[in-house]
């Protein structure tokens, strides 16, 4: 079984996803650092920088394709991949997908620091991050509510969303 961990920058999925792996012996797997392992060691910043974003994307397609030969393995995808082309089917048909759902002010919150790691959020003040992640997540929000599972991750432990995936994949690989 593949677990890929969706939603929004900021929501938690590689932290949590690394601690899911620990717990069920599954491997780990982050998305955006396959994506600059494949783009010659260069950041994600620096791909969107020197290719563009169509390039970047095009990438992450090549690399998801590839991960979807595994096996027992959880994958914390970049926050875009679900809206791209068919990735979200491709996905679905793969293996299962579980939605970390957070509001805009959470994650604008969770976000303050990390937002200059994020080339679509760079050089925004408070404000305006908020205000971006409404209008984006809104036009996001059609592809992530395709998962097979959603978490509503306001207000919630770590431990708590760690442990509720992990029993969704027992009772899956119990089937
Ligand atoms: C992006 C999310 C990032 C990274 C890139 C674009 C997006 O991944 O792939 O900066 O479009 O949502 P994280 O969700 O891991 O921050």
């Amino acid at each position: 079984m593949i677990l890929f961990l969706i939603g929004y920058m900021g929501c938690g999925k590689s932290s949590i996803g690394r601690e899911l792996a620990r717990r069920t012996g599954f491997a780990f797997v982050d998305m955006d650092r396959e994506v600059e392992r494949e783009c010659g060691g260069r950041t994600v910043s620096q791909i969107f920088e020197q290719e563009g974003e169509a390039f970047f994307r095009a990438c992450e397609r090549k690399t998801l394709e590839r991960l979807c030969t595994g096996e027992r393995m959880i994958v914390a995808t970049g926050g875009g991949v679900p809206c791209f082309g068919d990735n979200m089917e491709v996905m679905n048909a793969a293996g299962r997908t579980v939605y970390f759902k957070m509001t805009p002010p959470k994650l604008a919150q969770r976000l303050h620091h990390g937002r200059d790691k994020r080339p679509i959020l760079r050089g925004m003040d408070d404000e305006q991050l908020l205000r971006f992640i409404e209008r984006n997540l809104r036009e996001r929000e059609p592809f992530y509510s395709q998962a097979s599972m959603v978490i509503d991750c306001d207000g919630v432990s770590d431990d708590y969303i760690c442990n509720h995936v992990r029993m969704y994949i027992e009772k899956y690989e119990a089937k």
